[in-house]
This record gives structure tokens, C-alpha cells and sequence, in this order.
């Protein structure tokens, strides 16, 4: 098995009303983490990174990393660049070899985010690379970049039909209340999304496929944990996974992971030391952490996405 784009994952997703994970990666032991999951439940992936994951990582270990994946798993693996913010990154990530990158123009005016995105997809399909534009902005944090709940707006369906036809992107984030980080919904309220914005979404781009950012559930049980070992996150609040299947169910065919596998990990190095405060060998506690990782993941593939057995 190749990297493959995310055609083939995203169609029958639809038409079976499940969803595929799209994981943030930025280590081997997070890729190990991940894959050892989705190989033991047969599920198609998508490893997704930042520009920050390649500034950290370096793109060509990143992408050696991801082609041992699929040397061990022998799964349809897409290999996404996550918020790519100009043309110049997109270009650069299908040169490397990504199978698939999103161009986030969320930021700019309709017509802005139109030339931009435009301009990537025939770049990209030219190389026979796939493309996820974005309409509508999500609050919270990428790449150090801030956006504030004022900044942040909900997807206008009036506008998706043309934006998709004039870009001839292949997939669309939306945004219905979701956001990036481990802080979505104030504490104390009733977490909500806008089903009635992807419902209408959904009738006037009848099989596309649509994706949610800003996915993480934020699971207690890791927060609980970091909140136990000397950290303090009291208000974390995520996405509640009934409402995650429902999208599934729905028109979105890839969920955005990232905040989850952090949390995962950070709370299992973090009990970890609390139990073996003398151990100072890495493989000790990324052992735990991988573990930790590959669990929640199999997790998400089964309860959240449905798309196990679906590789
Ligand atoms: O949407 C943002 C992702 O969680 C990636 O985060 O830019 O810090 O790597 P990052
Ligand atoms: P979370 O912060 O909810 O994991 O979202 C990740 C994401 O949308 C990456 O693009
Ligand atoms: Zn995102």
C-alpha cells in the first residue's frame, strides 16, 4: 500500500455516515501511537500536519516517519498539511509528497479566500493532490495565532455552493461552534453546535464531503489525570461525543484530532513521573504515553467515527 489521498476514504464515508480521523502528528512515538491502533481496528487514517509540526519535526522525518506507517500497517494513509496559510506552503508540501493539504484563506474576505484557494487547488491537482478550503472561522488557537470569539464566525450556507464551485475544492471545513484547544465551551454552559448551519450546508452541496475542526473531546479522564499530577486545567471543556457521531452521521466525513492526543500524553508522562519520580530514561515514560495514545485513538475509530473495519 501507497499514500493515497483521501477520495476514495471520503466517498465511501459519506455514503456509510462515518467519519474518517485526521490526527495531528508531530513525533514518531504520536505516529506509532496512532497506526498501531488503526492497523489493529482496520481503519483508513489521516495523519495531519501543522506548519508548526514541520517547523518542530523537520518535514522529511515527518514524512519518513509516516511511510514507515505504511510499510507496518499496510493501510490507505493520506498525509494532510493542517492549516497551510499560503500558497508558497501548500506548493512545498505536494513537492514533498503530501497526498492532500488544506489552504485555510478563513481569515481573508470571500473573494481573497476564492483567489487563494483557487490557486492552490490547480497547483495541487496538477500533482495529483487533493484540497480542503475553509469558509466560516473557528475560535481558539493555531500555530500561536489567536482568534477571539469576536473574530470568530459561523459558516454562511448561502456562500458554499459558489465557493466550492469557483475553487473546485475537494473538501470544506465549516465552522458550527466548535474550536481549537482544550477550552471550547464556557464552563457551566451547554455545549452546542449549529447542526441546523450543517444541515443546510449538506442540501445545497448534496456527497460533499465536509469537514469539523476543532474536534478533540477533551477527554476527562486526561484532564482529570493532569489535574491530579501537579497540573492545573479546571475548565477544559470539549466537544461531547454524542454530538461528534452525529456529524459522522452527517455530511462530515473527516474529524480534526489534536488537543486529545496532547492531553493523552502530557497526563501520562505526567502521572508517570509522579510514580517514578528517580526514572530519567525517555523510553520508560513514551512508552506509557504511546499507550496511552493508541487506546484513546482506538477509542475515537470505534465510538466516535465508526470507521473501524473500514480500511
Ligand atoms: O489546529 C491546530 C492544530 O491543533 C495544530 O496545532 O499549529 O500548534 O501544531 P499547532
Ligand atoms: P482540537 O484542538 O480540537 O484537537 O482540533 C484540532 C484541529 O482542528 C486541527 O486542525
Ligand atoms: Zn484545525
Amino acid at each position: 500500500m501507497a499514500l493515497v489521498t483521501s477520495t476514495e476514504m471520503f466517498k465511501k464515508a459519506y455514503e456509510g455516515g462515518y467519519a474518517i480521523g485526521a490526527f495531528n502528528v508531530n513525533n514518531m512515538e504520536i505516529i506509532q501511537g496512532i497506526t498501531e491502533a488503526a492497523k489493529e481496528e482496520q481503519a483508513p487514517l489521516i495523519l495531519q500536519v501543522s506548519s508548526g509540526a514541520r517547523k518542530y519535526a523537520n518535514h522529511t522525518y515527518l514524512m519518513k516517519l509516516i511511510e514507515a506507517a505504511v510499510i507496518e500497517t499496510d493501510l490507505p494513509i493520506c498525509v494532510h498539511l493542517d492549516h497551510g496559510d499560503t500558497f508558497e506552503l501548500c506548493k512545498s508540501c505536494i513537492d514533498g509528497g503530501f497526498t492532500s493539504v488544506m489552504i485555510d484563506g478563513s481569515h481573508h474576505s470571500f473573494e481573497d479566500n476564492i483567489a487563494l484557494t483557487r490557486q492552490v487547488v490547480e497547483y495541487a491537482h496538477d500533482h495529483g493532490v487533493v484540497v480542503e478550503g475553509e469558509l466560516g472561522r473557528l475560535e481558539g488557537v493555531e500555530d500561536d495565532v489567536n482568534v477571539s470569539a469576536e473574530d470568530a464566525s459561523y459558516t454562511n450556507p448561502e456562500q458554499v455552493q459558489e465557493f466550492v464551485e469557483r475553487t473546485g475544492v475537494d473538501s470544506l471545513a465549516i465552522a458550527i461552534g466548535t474550536s481549537h484547544g482544550a477550552y471550547k465551551f464556557k464552563p457551566g454552559t451547554k455545549p452546542q453546535l449549529r447542526f441546523d448551519i450543517l444541515e443546510e450546508v449538506e442540501k445545497r452541496l448534496p456527497g460533499f464531503p465536509i469537514v469539523l475542526h476543532g474536534a478533540s473531546s477533551v477527554m476527562p479522564e486526561f484532564v482529570d489525570m493532569i489535574n491530579k499530577y501537579g497540573g492545573s486545567m479546571p475548565d477544559a471543556i470539549g466537544v461531547p461525543e454524542d454530538m461528534l457521531r452525529r456529524a459522522a452521521s452527517m455530511a462530515v466525513c473527516k474529524i480534526n484530532i489534536d488537543s486529545d492526543l496532547r492531553l493523552a500524553m502530557t497526563g501520562t508522562i505526567r502521572r508517570y513521573f509522579a510514580e517514578n519520580p528517580s526514572h530519567f530514561d525517555p523510553r520508560q515514560y513514551l512508552k506509557p504515553a504511546r499507550a496511552a495514545i493508541k487506546e484513546m485513538v482506538r477509542h475515537k475509530l470505534i465510538h466516535v467515527l465508526g470507521c473501524n473495519g473500514k480500511a
